[in-house]
């Protein structure tokens, strides 16, 4: 195993590397099982530094030959790379390595996917294709040779000769070797130009296995989408003649932004109105943005080190984020990335994989490609945002492009960027970086005489290594709405930097109701004992859909939690509440759908540990499952009503409006399936004539145990596609009855089509799994059995995906003391399998703590 004995490395280590790259050149002579990987790389000593120890990563590479200008050396080797007697001058150095790329199930380095070669370099992989310092901070340009019979052969840059088996490829901008890329296969492309704004002219290819073409179509305009919105809000323009994005089957992550050749995992950039759902569209618009956008945030500016990981992906996802907001509807898209970051990052953040933005220290970067580093990192920029007003950011913006182009930076560059351009300094803003955990803000009301004064109190709970915390720098936007209604103070930015600290609103006529933290304007928790009363004031009146949105929430969550506490039946005055929100027409459908989502189980698991009581997932399911039928049932004059308002009529698009219209369309039929047990579902499913209708249905069929024949009939009719198959393995595990998600999930891993080396799949299975709270809690601890064992199976494959969903287990001690003891008892057997991967057994050491 590669990290047999796994090393950490800190933050506070770093030293730059003895000398410069001035150019590689690299030559790939392709074979399955014996590829021929010849380097000739130009080094020079790094004026930066006296140091001159000259150390190549490289790991698993057989090397064949070195030479130093033109001489043979013999390096010494070990298992992560090689050192050699260089020089005092620049020097050329010649390596000749083999590798096997139809072995590499880690999908890392040089791979095979469906008999094509590509490449996965960061954050490390580079090294396991030929010897080279490793290292976001040494930047070179690349020239690239490719050698094989396949009629495709693709690299960075832009093209150069190609001929009888063979292409070559330049990248004329320095890049560190993360962002290197190969592909070659069998591959065809939907090809589109894009002029951009100084009238340069690119070409654009997406390329895909043949038969893929016709799902190639939503992906490449959404590319041109991305480039135009980067010239027209932040001013970049594409540099290079050739943007070529390529679908690959088996895929770690979602994409990866190589220079001039982004990879995507086929699930994030292929599809079609037959195949995939509103989600999946929206989400491959997002992900085409985010990759794009890397090209300045990430490639042209780059990280100096792997701590610095969250100045390229925080900024890119926000980014990313902005856009989503500007192609479709900007609170919709805010109320849904609040929502994932409650589902994934709190959780985190409030668990022992607690890290900060910035993390000091690590064993395994992969096991920190996390919500904290790039949800959590996205927050971090739009408070800056807010704080400084959108002028400034744009200044400052300005002026780390014009600053930083083609260097390798740190987060200490980045907030310069800032002060320098706004004056300000954000020497206690820097805490969001450096401090892990969620802050949690409680508030205080006072009205006095016309004073209305709001008192906040912040604090953040320990988390691993960090046991005291200071006050952060809080954004936190206010309005206040008069009784009846009416707001009386427009929203206001109120910057708290103290542990308590009081904000006065003199001549209130009467004592208003304060809406708080619109817009989530900071990525806290806010503890507030709002009244029911208030919460279904704001419901009615509050101005700020997050605000509105989110009072609805905690209607829900207070019903649910009283429900599992105390056995309350559904709260009806809440269920009417909503009913107006919900039937308001000339309120946007997508929002209304978002208004009708309950609190995930695993939010009130968090909740009540928070409130004190150990959660029992069986007793939130049943709470959750009383509430839904209460709804359909005291709504059933109005489901009718609002299924006819969610038809759509035209032909499938999958824009906001369509997409917002189906969603409200899902929460009814979810409804109305509690009442019918499923007929206006199954007659969904047989006439739906899109992916979107068509598996809404089946979820609900699947919720209603009554999805045998569906299961079937979808699986008869999408054999033939893995993507299409990847959510029919998923949905039958997801929405499963809790009893039964444990063994239909072990049933799936013996079906025909279950293939643990596709990461999709494997998460099709294993990770719907783990989305199925009650199912995955099971009080037999079947559910932590099954999906350790598969982790353990799959982590001797591909360490990165098994470490990964090993997080899974991050919530283990909410739970009671027996479901507690399984999942111990499960990370302990994990832990002590014969070979686990340095990934692993980091992920399981954090855990267990
Ligand atoms: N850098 C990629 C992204 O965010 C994610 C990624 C990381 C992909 C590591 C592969 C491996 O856009
Ligand atoms: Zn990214």
């Amino acid at each position: 195993m590669k990290d047999s004995s796994p090393q950490t490395v800190y933050l506070s280590d770093y030293t730059p590397f003895g000398f410069v790259v001035e150019r590689v050149e690299l030559t790939f002579r392709l074979a399955p099982e014996s590829t021929r990987v010849t380097s000739r790389i130009r080094f020079a000593p790094n004026p930066e530094t006296t140091d001159r120890t000259f150390f190549l990563h490289g790991e698993e590479l057989r090397l064949v030959s070195a030479r130093i200008d033109g001489a043979e050396v013999t390096p010494d080797v070990t298992e992560r790379g090689l050192t050699c007697a260089v020089p005092d001058a620049a020097f050329t150095w010649e390596a000749e390595v083999e590798i096997a790329p139809a072995k590499n199930t880690a999908l890392e380095g040089l791979y095979m996917s469906n008999g094509m070669y590509c490449t996965q370099c960061e954050a490390e992989g580079f090294r396991k294709i030929t010897y080279y310092p490793d290292r976001p901070d040494v930047m070179a340009s690349f020239d690239v040779r490719i050698e094989s019979d396949l009629p495709v052969m693709l690299s960075n840059g832009n093209p150069g000769a190609a001929g009888d088996g063979f292409a070559e490829w330049h990248d004329p901008w320095p890049k560190p070797a993360y962002l290197f890329a190969l592909v070659a296969g069998e591959l065809e492309a939907r090809s589109d130009t894009f002029t951009t704004r100084s009238g340069t002219p690119v070409d654009l290819n997406l390329w895909v296995r043949p038969g893929d073409l016709p799902k190639t179509e939503w992906g490449l305009e959404a590319l041109k989408k991305s480039m135009r919105w980067d010239e027209e809000v932040y001013g970049r323009e594409y540099d290079l003649d050739v943007f070529n994005i390529v679908a690959v089957d088996d895929f770690n992550m979602g994409a990866m932004e190589n220079k001039g050749l982004n990879i995507f995992n086929s699930s994030a950039v292929l599809a079609s109105p037959d195949t995939s759902t509103d989600a999946n569209f929206e989400r491959i618009e997002a992900i085409i943005a985010h990759e794009y956008f890397h090209n300045w945030t990430g490639n042209r500016i780059t990280c100096r080190d792997w701590f610095q990981l969250c100045l390229k992906e925080g900024l890119t996802v926000f980014r990313d984020s902005q856009f989503t907001a500007d192609m479709r509807s900007a609170p919709v898209k805010r109320i849904g990335d609040v929502i994932d970051l409650r589902a994934r990052q709190f959780p985190e953040d409030q668990g022992p994989l607690s890290h900060p933005v910035r993390p000091d220290s690590f064993q395994e970067i992969n096991n920190f490609y996390t919500a904290t580093v790039y949800e959590k990192g996205a927050e971090v920029i739009g408070m800056l945002k807010r704080l400084v007003g959108d002028d400034d950011y744009a200044k400052a913006l300005d002026l780390y492009f014009e600053r930083h182009d083609g260097q390798a930076c740190t987060i200490e560059d980045w907030l310069t960027v800032f002060e320098d351009a706004t004056g300000r300094d954000l020497s206690q803003f820097k805490r969001w970086y450096t401090q892990s955990g969620t802050p949690r803000l409680s508030v205080e009301e006072r009205y006095e005489g016309s004073d209305y004064t709001l008192t906040f109190r912040q604090h953040t709970p320990t988390t691993p290594g960090q046991d005291e915390k200071a006050p952060q720098v809080l954004p936190i936007a206010v309005g206040l709405l008069s009784p009846n209604g009416d707001e009386v103070v427009p929203t206001t930015l109120l910057e708290m930097t103290e542990a308590e600290q009081s904000f006065t609103f003199p001549n209130m006529a009467s004592r208003p109701v304060p809406s708080l933290l619109r817009g989530f304007s900071a990525p806290v928790v806010l503890e507030r004992e709002a009244s029911a009363e208030q919460r279904a004031f704001l419901l009615a009146h509050d101005t700020d859909p997050f605000c509105r949105w989110e009072a609805g929430r905690g209607l829900a969550r207070a019903a649910l939690m009283a429900s599992v506490t105390e056995g309350a039946a559904p709260d009806v005055a809440y269920l009417d509440g909503l009913r107006q929100v919900v039937a308001d027409p000339a309120l946007d459908p997508a929002f209304r759908a978002l208004m009708l989502q309950m609190p995930t189980q695993s939010e009130l698991a968090q909740a009540l540990a928070e409130a004190g009581t150990t959660p029992d997932p069986d007793a939130i399911f049943a709470a959750q499952e009383a509430l839904m039928r209460a709804m359909a049932e005291r709504w059933q004059d109005l489901l009718p009503d609002l299924a006819e308002q969610a038809r759509v009529t035209q032909p499938y698009a999958p824009d906001a409006a369509q997409s917002g219209k189906r969603a409200l369309g899902a929460a009814v039929l979810s409804l109305q399936t509690r009442l019918d047990g499923g007929t206006a579902a199954r007659a969904q499913f047989d006439s739906a004539d899109n992916m979107t209708l068509r598996l809404s249905a089946l979820g609900c069929l699947v919720r209603a145990d009554a999805a045998d024949d569906a299961l079937a009939a979808f699986e008869a009719a999408w054999s033939h596609d893995r993507l299409v198959m990847d959510k029919w393995f998923g949905i039958q595990i997801m929405l499963a009855p809790p009893a039964k998600a444990a063994d239909r999930a072990a049933e799936l891993t013996g079906h025909p089509a279950f293939e643990m080396t596709n990461p999709n799949r494997f998460r099709a299975v294993m990770g719907a799994l783990a989305s199925n709270h009650a199912g995955f809690h099971r009080a037999d601890g079947a559910g932590y059995d099954l999906l350790a064992h598969w982790l353990g199976k799959l982590d001797a494959k591909n360490p990165q995906t098994a470490a990964r969903m090993a997080t899974a287990f991050q919530t283990w001690r909410r739970y009671d003391a027996d479901r507690r003891a399984r999942m111990q008892t499960a990370l302990r057997t994990l832990r002590d399998r014969p070979g686990l991967s340095g990934d692993m057994s980091e992920m399981v050491g954090r855990l267990l703590g």
